[in-house]
């Protein structure tokens, strides 16, 4: 099947404005202002797509939340892409952009906002200028500013970089960065559809769930739901990295098995053993190569069923050498160091779990610091204003409901090395 996302893989060029209208582009976008809005959401809301930014909301009922009343509303693209593992809206936003422009336009027009914000991560700088450039482009080709194709309706597209925060891609802390405020969450209600960009209506939707748009439109809510599982349709980039023959994005239809997946990128790295799956970068529960997991497919739904998610399906492969305490302290620092600190669970939570994992690592722990974390984690758990919170706990649980061993043994006292034949005694005191 041709690819929906990662076009470029067949039509080299399409992410330039010219090269995209030769192969169908605006199309989506002419016929949407044929339409009326409420019927451009109603497409949307039949063909169930569901938020590629990790939780998978419903994208159609999002934009329906929005009130039809008169003054400015907003859309804003998260291009914040800072998950660990999580490549895959950087290759649209390098190679395929005027589909997400176009997409974002189409989400502007059905709940009649006046301007896009592309939020895109403060590493992603040297992507600013081609964003820039073909946002250009599009204007003159009419379908950015004023009266975008003879509609009467006019919007503004925006490229806003951010400086490099995790957090910033949490929606309420992406809206206060791009206003020049402390990247840090807000308190909710009111919801971003009601009171968001500058206390305005505002839609927020991740690069891959607007690249999905145009599509979407030109061939219709049946088509799309043709595509993946009943309750996910639609193409997926499953970025692909970790212990993997050949890391990278790969699109496929929502619904193929883990094993599938790791067999497309070549399979686990000179042939070793699987030992466990990151399906969703560090925030979501790392999951045992069981071959119930392998067999699992790839939906919403069926990760969840599996205790972990598929969230923006960064999946980062394990193999059999792995050191699960090692593994579990590399996320710990991860999120210690992006808690934004404004709720004491986590900027504390994070702290102590990266503490006391430090000393286990270290072999400076006992078995009861073993049970302290994960009763740190459990206390951290849907105490905090944002997902942040509960995310930091996953590496920490997961691991310790399938490798707790793993952590015990750190904290068994060493035995001695067996002395070698001929090797002079060890003098007491040295290091
Ligand atoms: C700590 C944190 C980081 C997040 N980072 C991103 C991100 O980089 N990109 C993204 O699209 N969504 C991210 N999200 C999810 C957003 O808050 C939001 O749900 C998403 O942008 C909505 O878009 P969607 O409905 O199209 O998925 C993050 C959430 C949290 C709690
Ligand atoms: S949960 Fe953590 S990251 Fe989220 S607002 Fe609270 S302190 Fe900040």
């Amino acid at each position: 099947m041709a690819n929906i996302l990662l076009r470029e893989k067949d039509i080299p060029g399409i992410g330039q404005y010219d090269t995209y209208v030769q192969h169908g582009g605006y199309d989506g976008l002419k016929k949407a202002l044929g339409m009326k809005p409420d019927e451009v959401i109603q497409v949307v809301k039949d063909s169930n797509l569901r938020g590629r930014g990790g939780a998978g909301f419903p994208t159609g009922m999002k934009w329906s939340f929005v009130p039809k009343t008169e003054g400015p509303k907003y859309i804003t693209v998260n291009a914040d892409e800072s998950e660990p593992g999580t490549f895959k809206d950087r290759q649209i936003l390098e190679y395929n952009f005027q589909q997400l422009l176009e997409g974002s336009l189409i989400c502007a027009y059905a709940v009649q906002a006046s301007a896009v914000y592309i939020y895109a991560r403060g590493e992603f700088w040297d992507i600013g200028p081609h964003m820039e450039a073909e946002i250009e482009k599009a204007r003159k080709a009419g379908w950015v500013g004023q009266n975008i194709g003879g509609s009467g309706w006019g919007c503004e597209v925006y490229v806003h970089l951010g400086a490099g925060a995790y957090i910033c891609g949490e929606e309420s802390a992406l809206l206060n960065s791009i206003e020049g405020k402390l990247g840090q969450p807000r308190v909710r209600p009111p919801f971003p559809a009601v009171a968001g960009l500058y206390a305005r209506p505002t839609v927020i939707n991740n690069v891959e769930t607007l690249a999905n748009v145009p599509q979407i439109i030109v061939q219709g809510a049946a088509w799309f739901k043709s595509i993946g599982t009943e309750k996910s349709p639609g193409p997926k980039i499953f970025c692909m990295s970790g212990h993997i023959e050949k890391p990278g994005n790969y699109e496929f239809p929502l619904g193929l098995t883990f094993r599938q997946l790791i067999e497309a990128a070549g399979g686990v790295r000179g042939g070793k053993k699987l030992k466990a799956i990151l399906p969703s970068g560090a925030s979501g529960p790392l999951l045992p190569a069981t071959d119930k997991v392998l067999d699992t497919a790839l939906t919403y739904e069926d990760v969840a069923a599996l205790g972990s998610v598929l969230g923006s399906a960064s999946v980062i492969i394990l193999d059999e050498s792995t050191d699960m305490v090692w593994a579990t302290l590399k996320m710990a620092r991860f999120f210690k160091h992006e808690s934004c600190g404004k709720c004491t669970p986590c900027r504390e939570g994070t702290y102590w779990l990266l503490k006391r994992l430090e000393a286990i690592y270290a072999k400076k722990a006992t078995p009861a610091d073993v049970q302290l974390i994960e009763d740190v984690a459990k206390q951290m758990q849907g105490k905090s204003l944002c997902a942040l919170g509960d995310f930091a706990t996953s590496p920490v649980m997961s691991a310790l409901k399938y490798w707790r061993d793993e952590f015990l043994a750190y904290t068994q006292p060493q035995k001695p090395a067996p002395a070698k034949a001929g090797k002079d005694k060890v003098v007491a005191g040295g290091d």
